[in-house]
């Protein structure tokens, strides 16, 4: 099965693509995760990369559309995959349709601006694996370490208020026609984001096995 999961910052696409990665055994993809990596290596990807994120904006459609097309080359994807943050713009969609890769369906995550704040604010995550925790709705063991690999953990430079407000105006403006662009396709399943992770996790995984 071939999965996008579309979704605001902090609508819980990670979450729920670990949860469809465990129950489908197909891995999931992000290119959000493959951009923090070239920028904690310090390639040159990610050096150009790091103004954009930190900034709370998109990083430029070609850079994106190759890092993908690599990934999807990759033996693991040959049983199917999820992408979660991508595509994010139109010409990232229309992309991906002319790399003739089959979409199964599309999952749009939905969660209210209001309280994408505080799901950001409190999201910590480890520096050495990436485990990703909530201050209140999963916090580790320990404050500040990570239950996985006793790992520093931090909060991410673009979920600083500020930045937020600009990653979900850039999300409106960019991001939302998507939702327009795959209904069309009729491959679009809604789902509500709910108080607490189980629950928008039966919901997805509903979704997906419909
Ligand atoms: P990316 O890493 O993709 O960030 P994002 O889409 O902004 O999404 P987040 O990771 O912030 O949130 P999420 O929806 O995965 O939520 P999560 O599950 O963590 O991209 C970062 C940047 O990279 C972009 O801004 C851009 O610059 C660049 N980039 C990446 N892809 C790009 C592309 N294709 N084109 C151009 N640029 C690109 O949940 C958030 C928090 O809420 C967590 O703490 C979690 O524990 C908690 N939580 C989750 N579910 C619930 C729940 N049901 N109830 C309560 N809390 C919950």
């Amino acid at each position: 099965m071939n999965l996008i999961l579309l979704g605001a910052p902090g609508a819980g696409k990670g979450t729920q693509a670990e949860v469809i990665c465990n129950a489908l055994h197909i891995p999931a993809i992000s290119t959000g995760n493959i951009l923090r990596e070239a920028i904690k290596n310090q390639t040159a990807l990610g050096m150009e990369a790091k103004t954009y994120m930190d900034g709370g904006k998109l990083v430029p459609d070609e850079i994106v559309i190759n890092i993908l097309k690599e990934r999807l080359q990759q033996d693991d994807c040959k049983n199917g995959f999820i992408l979660d943050g991508f595509p994010r713009t139109v010409p990232q969609a229309e992309a991906l349709d002319k790399m003739n890769v089959r979409i199964d369906r599309v999952v749009d995550i939905e969660v209210a601006d209001e309280k994408i704040a505080a799901r950001l604010s409190g999201r910590r995550v480890c520096e050495n694996c990436g485990a990703s925790y909530h201050t209140l709705y999963k916090p580790s063991k320990t404050e500040g370490v990570c239950d996985a690999c006793g790992g520093k953990t931090v909060q991410r430079k673009d979920d600083h208020p500020d930045t937020v407000k600009e990653r979900l105006r850039v999300y409106h403006e960019q991001t939302e026609p998507l939702i327009d662009y795959y209904t069309k396709t009729g491959k679009l399943v809604v789902v509500e984001g709910q108080e607490e992770v189980a629950d928008t996790s039966a919901l997805t995984l509903k979704a997906v096995e419909a």
